[in-house]
């Protein structure tokens, strides 16, 4: 290639660069990829019917309620309308909102948006949830807002500098990053006195969960007879992805299965990895 045509082609791709933010298609993948697969915002964010049942055509535009005795929070909408939804918030913004919970108005965003996970979403990884939610379609719909019966921190932790991912691959490492953004710990750890997450149980299970199914019990999750030891690996992956346990019965809500049944097979691997190496903990037994 001589100098012109490199200098040309080196031009075109730093305009692409900057024109690429929101329209990156790999980055919009990507994008698409952790929010209908793994970190599965919606399965808090989608508008729902009365039984619950997803509408798609309302996408991300929120309204779920999760009736709780310390809280009543309604899921908002986080679609790009620019009256009630995100529309007006810079990336910036709305970086800060998903990585540190807090809105351009300053206040605090509460419970039970798992926050203290996604603290540790990758620069890159939060670059391509911004591009995907930008991509949608905006959405009218006016969410009422939050009650907190309980005092909400100054903050969830001082802010977040630069985050960067362990290397992609089959391993228990980057398993637990997935984990992590899958928030699958803030459902699966027991919660102690005062409602906190107990991680020297890390997976032992134990929260309960009720809504329009009843009741769910969430499982242990860690390497001991009374958790996924005797499990197989195509077992634990049909769980997550399917919503059946390794005798065949439907598992209930309010797990995201349709959302994980798009995780990759190399990234269900690394999630498997993980799960084995997990502290055995006897916690909850079935
Ligand atoms: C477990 C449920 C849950 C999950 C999962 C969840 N959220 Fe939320 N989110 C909420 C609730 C509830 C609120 C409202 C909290 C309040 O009123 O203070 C909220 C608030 C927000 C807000 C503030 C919007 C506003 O107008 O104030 C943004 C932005 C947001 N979520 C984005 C996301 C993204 C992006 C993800 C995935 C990375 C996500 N949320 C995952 C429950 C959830
Ligand atoms: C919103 C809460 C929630 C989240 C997030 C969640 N789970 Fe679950 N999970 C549950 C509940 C509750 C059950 C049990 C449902 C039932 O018994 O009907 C369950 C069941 C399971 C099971 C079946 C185990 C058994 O003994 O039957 C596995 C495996 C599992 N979850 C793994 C994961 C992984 C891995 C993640 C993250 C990718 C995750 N879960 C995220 C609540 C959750």
């Amino acid at each position: 290639m001589n100098s012109t045509l490199t200098l040309l082609a080196g031009l075109a791709l730093a305009g692409s660069a900057t024109a690429s933010a929101a329209t990156d298609p790999a980055r919009l993948a990507r994008g698409k990829y952790l929010m209908e697969g793994p970190v599965a915002c919606g399965n808090c964010h989608m508008a729902r019917d009365a039984q619950g049942a997803p509408l798609p055509d309302k996408g991300l535009s929120g309204g779920m309620l999760f009736d709780e005795a310390p809280f009543k929070a309604y899921a908002s909408n986080i679609t790009p309308d620019a009256a009630t939804g995100i529309g007006k918030w810079t990336d910036a913004q709305l970086k800060k909102a998903i990585r540190e919970g807090i809105r351009p108005d300053g206040s605090l965003i509460g419970p039970p948006m798992p926050i203290g996970f996604y603290r540790k979403l990758s620069d890159a990884d939060l670059e391509a949830i911004v591009a995907y939610l930008r991509a949608q379609p905006p959405v009218v719909n006016v969410v009422p807002k939050s009650e907190y019966r309980m005092p909400l921190p100054p903050n969830y932790g001082p802010p977040v500098g630069k985050v960067k991912a362990p290397p992609a691959g089959k391993s228990a490492q980057y398993g637990e990053y997935l984990a992590t953004i899958a928030h699958c710990m803030e459902c699966h750890t027991p919660r102690d006195a005062k409602g906190m997450l107990n991680f020297s149980q890390l997976g032992a299970g134990g929260q309960e969960f009720k809504g329009p199914w009843g009741v769910s019990v969430a499982p242990n999750l860690t390497p001991h007879a009374n958790g996924l030891k005797d499990w197989r690996d195509a077992d634990i992956a049909t769980a997550i992805r399917s919503g059946k346990d390794n005798q065949g019965w439907p598992l209930k809500p309010p797990m995201g299965f349709p959302f994980y049944a798009n995780i990759s097979e190399s990234d269900m691997q690394a999630l498997i990895a993980y799960l084995r190496s997990l502290k055995p903990q006897p916690g909850h037994k079935p």
